[in-house]
């Protein structure tokens, strides 16, 4: 079983640090606390290491992981970051947006898939980069869920997914922002938005001026397996079937409860219903955010046999939430009562 560190998220105790940085060193797995999700690091350098993270989370060899490094020049040794591209970098980092540059050669082939690019970011949170730092290498890490599942964001979770694959935790409470950062990859002009996340498109684009998003991006259907591999896989996903509903919910609900289901429903900010169960996720966007993962995995507690989620605007994190949605859903968001009765049959 893991061994759980208690730490302090803004003031770590350095001796856990160092016995966390040790395991890595040592090639073994530690999950540690980002702002956006908990990671499952290893050392980026360590080949055997970094396959058991995808031994651990039962992830196809095929999508690449993060590397997180603790300083734009420990970044710049990894990847090649055009002039402009490193201007930017050390400005918003650290922070929750990774970038996908052109690949240096010290990284193994199984942490980049084999691909000639590299995802690399420096996270804004105090345990993530003095555990970077003690650890004295790069440290590649995935969300540190079983593949498919929703991501943690708080121990407990890294704990019900792999508290038998993991050597240790670093438990630092829950994370800020709750979904994964946000990815771009700066190797295309313009740029191209993989991933949405807590650094929104309206930041991006008055930093980068013009984004290409990709429908896939928004979480409309499946990607394009060359830009972006990891985003072909299911993901973030309840045991329970979900949809989301672009129309009344209440209607939602009662339709559902014609056909004798038991429902829970998802709340965001004031867009809610009667359900047999209720998950309220917040009363703003970056609350609902921070709520979101654990609010999909406490509905597969609660016995019932559907959840209904209410449609956000993509705005802002807005665009973040509704990509995780959408794909937690398997794609099925309802706009009328018809497309819902497609979906719940
Ligand atoms: O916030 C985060 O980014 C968290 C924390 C732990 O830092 N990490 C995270 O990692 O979400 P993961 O593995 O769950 O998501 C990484 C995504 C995958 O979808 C993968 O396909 C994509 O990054 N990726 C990695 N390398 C890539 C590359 N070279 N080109 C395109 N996409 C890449
Ligand atoms: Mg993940």
């Amino acid at each position: 079983m893991a061994r759980v560190l208690s730490v302090d998220p803004l003031r770590p105790d350095v001796e856990k640090i160092r016995i966390a940085a040790s395991a890595i060193r040592r090639g073994e797995l530690v999950a540690f606390p980002t702002e956006t999700v908990y990671g499952l690091g290893a050392d980026a350098f360590n080949a055997k290491a970094s396959r058991l993270i995808f031994e651990a989370k039962g992830r196809p060899a095929d999508n690449p992981l993060i590397v997180h490094v603790a300083s734009y020049d420990q970044a710049a040794s990894l990847g090649e970051f055009p002039e402009e591209i490193a201007e930017i970098a050390r400005r918003v980092w650290p922070g929750p947006i990774t970038f996908v540059v052109k690949k240096r050669a010290p990284l193994p082939d199984v942490v980049t898939a084999g691909l000639p690019t590299v995802a690399l970011r420096c996270p804004a949170h105090p345990v993530a980069l003095k555990l970077i730092e003690e650890s004295g290498v790069p440290i590649a890490a995935p969300s540190a869920n079983k593949a498919g599942r929703p991501s943690p964001t708080e121990a407990s979770h890294v704990l019900e997914d792999l508290g038998d694959k993991v050597h240790i935790i670093l438990d630092a409470g829950r994370t800020f922002f709750g979904v994964e950062s946000t990815i771009i990859d700066v190797t295309k002009r313009p740029p191209v938005l993989l991933r949405p996340g807590p650094f929104t498109l309206e930041e991006l684009r008055s930093i980068f001026g013009e984004i290409k998003v990709p429908e896939f991006a928004r979480g409309l259907g499946e990607a394009d397996v060359a830009l972006a591999p990891g985003m072909k896989y299911r993901h973030y996903a309840p045991e329970t079937p979900l949809v989301v509903v672009d129309f009344d919910l209440s209607a939602a609900v009662r339709e559902a409860h014609r056909r004798g289901l038991r429902v829970a429903v998802l709340c965001i900010m004031d867009k809610c219903a009667e359900g047999d169960a209720v998950v309220k996720l917040g009363s703003d966007l970056y609350e609902v955010a921070r709520n979101l993962y654990d609010g999909l995995r406490r509905v597969d507690k609660l016995g019932v046999d559907l959840a209904l989620s209410p449609a956000v605007e993509e705005r802002g994190i807005g665009l973040a939430i509704m990509n995780r949605l959408r794909k937690a859903a398997g794609f099925k968001v309802a706009k009328t009562l018809n497309e819902l009765l497609d979906f719940i049959g």
